[in-house]
C-alpha cells in the first residue's frame, strides 16, 4: 500500500531530511449512536479517512467548523481511544499492529494541550508536582533531578521560580496555558495535539503564547498538530493546513498556496468569514447558507453539497475523492470550472 510520504507531497518543503514523526492514513472514527428507545442505532462518521504526514519542526493546523471531527482526530493521535479504521504510524510504529512493550514506548512521544487552562490543571497539585508527575512514572530520575527538570522546564516557557510551589488559581489564564505547555514537554516529546490552546485566552495574550509554541519548536524541532478554527492564527503558526468538512478533508496543502489562493468553496468561505493582516488578501464575504449537516446524516455525494453555490446534480450524486490540484489536494467534482 502506498504511503502518503511516498507520493508527490502537496505539504510546505521541509528541509531534506527532515523525519516524518506521525502518519495517518485513512484514519477514521465512527461512533454507534442510540436514537432512543426501539430505534435502530445509528452510525456518526466523525472521522472519516483522513490521512496526513507530520514531519519534526512542522505544523499543520486542522481548520473547520464545530462538529467537523477535529477533536475526534486529536483522540486518535494522542491515542485517548482507537481508531474504527485506517492506519496510525507513530515514530515509524503502526500503532494498530503494536504490542503493549512498543505501545508503552511511544506513548509518551505524543503530548497534548488542551483548550480551557482552567479545566485541564489538577486544582490541587503545586505547578512543580504537576511538571514532575510524569517523570516519576516515566523515568528513573531521582526526586532533586525531577525537580531540576521542572525548573528548566518552567524557565523555557516563562514562568518564574517562585511559581514552582503555587497552586494553578494563583495564574492568569495565559500563565496557565504556559504550565499546560510545560507540562506536555516534560517527556520530551516528539509531536503536540494542541486542540485549540489560545481560544480560551484573552486576545492579547494569544500572541505571546503563539509565541512561546513557535519558540519552543524552534528550539526543539517538535511537530505541532494544530487545531482551531480561528484562520487569522494558522496564518501565523502553520506550515500545512488540513481543511475538513463533516469527518472528512475537503483540501489539504501548504499553507501559503491555500491562504494565497483557496480553492474548495468551503475553504474559500472560511476564508473570506475570517478578518485578514495583509488588505491586499481580504475577499468579498461569502455566507455559509445553512448549517453543518449531522454526521448521523450525510448529504448524498459531496458532503457540502447542500451548502455549496455551485453544486450541480453530480455533486449530489458521487462523493469526490481527494486529488492533486495547483499544488494541493481538493475534493470537489467542479474545481477546475470554479478556480
Ligand atoms: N463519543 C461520541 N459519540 C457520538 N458522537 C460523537 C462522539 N464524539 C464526537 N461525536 C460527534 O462527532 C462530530 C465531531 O465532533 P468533534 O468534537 O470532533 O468536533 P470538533 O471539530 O472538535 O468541534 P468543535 O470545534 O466544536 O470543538 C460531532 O458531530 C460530534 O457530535
Ligand atoms: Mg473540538
Amino acid at each position: 500500500m502506498s504511503r502518503l510520504s511516498d507520493l508527490q507531497s502537496p505539504l510546505a518543503q521541509a528541509a531534506p531530511g527532515t523525519p516524518v514523526l506521525l502518519e495517518a492514513k485513512n484514519l477514521s472514527r465512527h461512533y454507534s449512536v442510540s436514537q432512543g428507545w426501539l430505534k435502530p442505532k445509528a452510525v456518526a462518521r466523525a472521522l472519516d479517512g483522513v490521512s496526513f504526514v507530520l514531519q519534526a519542526g512542522r505544523t499543520l493546523a486542522v481548520v473547520g467548523e464545530s462538529g467537523c471531527g477535529k477533536s475526534t482526530l486529536a483522540r486518535q493521535i494522542t491515542m485517548i481511544e482507537p481508531p474504527t479504521g485506517g492506519q496510525l504510524w507513530m515514530n515509524g510504529v503502526d500503532i494498530a499492529a503494536a504490542d503493549r512493550a512498543a505501545l508503552k514506548k511511544v506513548r509518551p512521544l505524543v503530548q497534548m494541550v488542551f483548550q480551557n487552562p482552567y479545566a485541564s490543571l489538577n486544582p490541587r497539585k503545586k505547578v512543580g508536582a504537576m511538571l514532575e508527575e510524569p517523570l516519576v512514572i516515566n523515568t528513573q530520575l531521582t526526586t532533586a533531578g525531577r525537580a531540576e527538570r521542572a525548573r528548566a522546564m518552567m524557565a523555557k516557557v516563562g514562568l518564574r521560580p517562585e511559581h514552582y510551589g503555587r497552586y494553578p488559581h494563583m495564574f492568569s489564564g495565559g500563565q496557565r496555558q504556559r504550565i499546560a505547555i510545560a507540562r506536555a514537554l516534560m517527556l520530551d516529546p516528539k509531536v503536540i495535539v494542541a486542540d485549540e490552546p489560545v481560544s480560551a485566552l484573552d486576545v492579547s495574550i494569544q500572541a505571546q503564547v503563539l509565541n512561546l509554541l513557535m519558540d519552543l519548536q524552534q528550539e526543539s524541532g517538535v511537530a505541532y498538530l494544530f487545531i482551531s478554527h480561528n484562520l487569522a492564527v494558522v496564518e501565523l503558526i502553520a506550515d500545512d493546513v488540513l481543511v475538513m468538512y463533516l469527518g472528512k478533508a475537503v483540501e489539504h496543502g501548504a499553507k501559503a498556496a491555500i491562504f494565497s489562493r483557496p480553492l474548495h468553496p468551503y475553504t474559500k468561505a472560511l476564508l473570506a468569514s475570517t478578518p485578514r493582516i495583509d488588505p491586499a488578501q481580504r475577499q468579498q464575504k461569502i455566507m455559509l447558507p445553512g448549517e453543518l449537516p449531522s454526521p448521523l446524516a450525510p448529504p448524498p455525494g459531496c458532503a457540502f453539497n447542500t451548502r455549496c453555490p455551485h453544486a450541480i446534480d453530480r455533486c449530489r450524486a458521487e462523493v469526490p475523492a481527494l486529488l492533486p490540484f495547483e499544488g494541493r489536494l481538493v475534493a470537489c467534482h467542479r474545481v477546475a470550472e470554479i478556480s
